[in-house]
């Protein structure tokens, strides 16, 4: 799987086909996600022939025809919000390698009408609208090295991980992460404040670890 073409070229789609996702996709999507859930104490699922977007609000938010969602959910250890956010984010790039497509959706959708409920012990995050696409998206704008890197003088491994960390998907597109490079294979990544800004951080260590291409020692 080429990963970073992944990356380039995934974008948030916000307007879907009726089509149901494929058995077989659905199949290797679930498979994925049960490894997933294994390893990281998650409790997220794929849902389908369901829609559960509120579409009624125009402008910023919309998801239109959309009929699928991946519930996000995971023990709640005090470290959820951003484990939904690694979590997720492979799952997205998984998605997106088996042709489909996907938005992050952590507002505009209908709790009520969300049919899938989580075990005991386990905290809900957000959906992530799945389906196939009337179009791919377009690509958001994005920041540039310095203004999400407080370390200028670093390794290659660590310009290539913020390559696509700035590919990243956000809430809002705000991308309030900031990087520094701590020496050996050290890494420290902060926020400031924002909706969903520790779910941003989990997506952006997902793109960070693979642009690198090496396992990180988060600080
Ligand atoms: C945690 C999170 C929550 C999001 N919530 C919503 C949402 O409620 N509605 C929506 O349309 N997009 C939502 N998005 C998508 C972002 O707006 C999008 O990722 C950002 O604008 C960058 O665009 P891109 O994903 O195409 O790169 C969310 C993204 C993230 C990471």
């Amino acid at each position: 799987m080429d990963y970073l073409k992944l990356m380039e070229e995934r974008h948030s789609v916000r307007k879907y086909l009726s089509k149901p996702i494929e058995k077989d996709v659905a199949e290797k999507l679930e498979l994925y996600i049960s490894e997933l859930n294994e390893k990281y104490e998650m409790s997220i699922r794929l849902v389908q022939g369901e829609d559960v977007f509120d579409n009624l609000i125009l402008g910023y938010g919309m998801i239109k025809g959309c009929n699928n969602y991946i519930y996000v959910s995971g023990k709640d250890d005090g470290n959820v919000d951003e484990r939904a956010g690694y979590v997720g984010e492979h799952i997205v790039l998984f998605a997106q390698d088996l042709g489909l497509n996907t938005c992050w959706v952590g507002g505009f959708f209908k709790k009520k009408r969300v049919s899938y409920s989580h075990p005991e012990g386990h905290k809900f995050v957000l959906v992530i609208a799945i389906g196939y696409g009337e179009n791919q998206g377009v690509k958001a704008k994005t920041k540039s090295f310095d203004e999400v890197s407080k370390s200028n003088e670093v390794p290659e491994w660590y310009r290539k991980g913020i390559d696509a960390v700035l590919l990243s998907p956000s809430a809002v597109n705000q991308k309030k992460w900031k990087f520094e490079y701590l020496g050996d294979n050290k890494v420290k990544v902060t926020t400031a404040k924002g909706p969903f800004a520790i779910t941003d951080i989990g997506i952006a260590k997902c793109h960070f670890e693979i642009g690198a291409g090496r396992d990180i020692i988060w600080e």
